[in-house]
């Protein structure tokens, strides 16, 4: 396979100074949904997570709990690789910072750096914020904080310097020759504004505590925790052998999801990094927006940071990922509120595609002798083209949106036909045909189940175990799930396949409390 039929995809790697939340969540479910579906969609994928596990932060957090660091991070990373499990998360690797392969590859970069003449030794006068593991100027303080409200310190150390000022025009004539690289759109003109701006040399080395990777031939100092965390993309995939396979493949293809806090160090940081040790950026940097909690910036002061687990309970797994997915377009800020969840969850999930599966399944079972039915009359009326031709046009749609990690547009895109399905049921009233007309009355039943077979086949991606069972329901074979089997001239559902009794699939949520 060409590393063109490739597809690498990334979460950041997740701080372990606490457990995760509902944030790290979403953006490990986002990825999974893409992952998935380059994986139906016949793509050779990689999807990589992990956590982010050196720096003050976490070493501060540590001592905070009077424990050694490196007791406390493997008591942390693994919370999120059990919830990365507990999620049905379908990643390949799950990376640690604080792994040889991941230190290797470090300092072999440090190195490579220290070659090409873009690291010098200096000593850093400024402002620091732990909480953000960043380096602030005088200018950027707000009210003597930094701009994203957390608290700074004043730090003077010898550190080791990027010469980052040098590729302030290098970057900028990378970010027009590859459009796509910063998305969506705001984005880039954000990260465009500020590289023109102007760009300072940037610290890459902190020597006032212990918890990190040492800087090759420096002890003293460790590599900068962003320096670090930036290149788990890469040591994952086995750099610093350039000439390993998943590099080969997946590294042009890489994409990285992140939040839009973290896009600086992702889209100026990291790729002046490895122009500058004449390695290719990744392919592209989307930055999602942030939730706030019924109306409130999530906070652990708040005491609001919502736990994964108790919506899992509360909503359910497949629920959560639609409602995340589908309720704010992917880019933007959203709020998550109870009520707009359960709103979800009742509209669009039970009463739209579950109502769907539910009463299609149901009239088959009673009136086709549960039995996929027979489609026998061999004309198509136009309600019946309207039907197949949006199903048809579906999956192009889809993929399209996907690929631009326009996940909301492609979950609108599926409802649409949901929702124009549930027309054709009212408006072909197959129970009413039952009497009249029982051949159209197969016909319709048909062109319903088969709308459904291929609905369903789509949101695998997004509602795995949902998708599973209404497939199961139509005795769709395991081998036939992928999407090269969503024309209806290779997976088309056999007339005369008995069915199992048909059961629901997305129960309505109701709220114990209200009612
Ligand atoms: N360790 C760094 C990333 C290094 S990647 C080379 C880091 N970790 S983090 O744990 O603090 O944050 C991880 C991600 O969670 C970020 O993308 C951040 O945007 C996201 N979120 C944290 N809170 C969030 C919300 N309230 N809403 C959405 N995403 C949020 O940064």
């Amino acid at each position: 396979m060409s590393s063109a039929d490739c597809f690498y995809v990334t979460t950041p790697i997740y701080y372990v100074n606490d457990v995760p939340h509902i944030g790290h969540a979403y953006t490990t479910i986002a990825c999974d949904a893409m992952a998935r579906f380059a994986k139906l969609d016949g793509k050779d994928v990689r999807f990589l997570t992990g956590t982010d596990e050196h720096g003050q932060k976490v070493e501060k957090a540590a001592h905070d709990r009077g424990i050694e660091p490196q007791a406390f991070t493997d008591d942390l990373s693994q919370r999120f690789r059990d919830l990365v499990a507990d999620m049905g998360i379908a990643n390949d690797d799950f990376i640690r910072t604080t792994e040889e392969r991941h230190k290797d590859g470090v300092k072999a970069l440090w190195q490579r750096l220290v070659e090409t003449g873009d690291i010098y030794l200096g000593g850093y006068a400024g402002w620091y914020a732990v909480r953000d593991e960043a380096f602030y100027t005088e200018s950027e303080l707000i009210d003597g904080k930094a701009p994203t409200g957390a608290p700074v310190e004043w730090v003077e150390e010898p550190s080791y310097f990027f010469r980052l000022s040098a590729w302030q025009e290098k970057l900028l004539s990378f970010y027009e020759q590859n459009p796509d690289f910063i998305a969506p759109a705001s984005r880039r003109n954000e990260v465009i504004s500020f590289v023109k701006g102007g760009l300072q040399d940037l610290s890459i080395s902190r020597t006032s505590f212990s918890w990190g990777i040492p800087v090759p031939d420096d002890p003293d100092h460790v590599v900068y925790v962003w320096l670090d965390a930036l290149t788990n993309y890469m040591t994952a995939l086995g750099y610093p052998d350039v000439g390993a396979d998943g590099y080969k493949k997946y590294w042009p293809e890489a994409v990285h999801i992140i939040g839009k806090d973290i896009l600086r160090f992702h889209a100026v940081y990291w790729p002046a990094f490895l122009l500058a040790a004449g390695l290719k950026p990744p392919k592209r940097v989307f930055a999602h927006g942030w939730w706030t909690i019924e109306g409130e910036k999530m906070s652990k002061s708040l005491g609001n940071a919502l736990d994964p687990y108790e919506l899992i309970e509360t909503y359910g797994l497949d629920q959560l990922r639609y409602f995340m997915l589908r309720e704010v377009p992917f880019g933007n800020d959203g709020d998550f509120s109870r009520a707009a969840i359960i709103n979800r969850i009742n509209s669009d999930l039970a009463n739209d595609y579950g109502n769907l599966c539910q009463r299609v399944l149901s009239m088959i079972a009673k009136n086709c002798g549960a039995k996929v039915p027979q489609p026998l009359s061999d004309t198509e009326t136009e309600d019946d083209k309207v039907l197949h031709d949006s199903a048809e046009a579906l999956l192009g749609t889809v993929r399209k949106h996907v690929e631009a990690q326009a996940l909301h547009k492609a979950l609108e895109a599926v409802f649409d036909v949901v929702a124009l399905a549930n027309r054709y049921v009212d408006a072909q009233a197959p129970w009413a045909l039952k009497k009249t007309d029982p051949d159209r009355m197969e016909d319709v039943l048909y062109n319903l189940a088969e709308t459904i077979r291929r609905l369903a086949l789509i949101t695998q991606a997004f509602m795995p175990a949902a998708s599973e069972k209404i497939l199961d329901q139509l005795v769709v074979a395991a081998e036939e799930r992928t999407l090269s089997h969503y024309p209806s001239e290779r997976g088309r559902l056999e007339p005369g396949t008995p069915l199992p009794k048909p059961a629901g699939v997305f129960p309505r949520y109701v709220d114990e409390a209200a009612a």
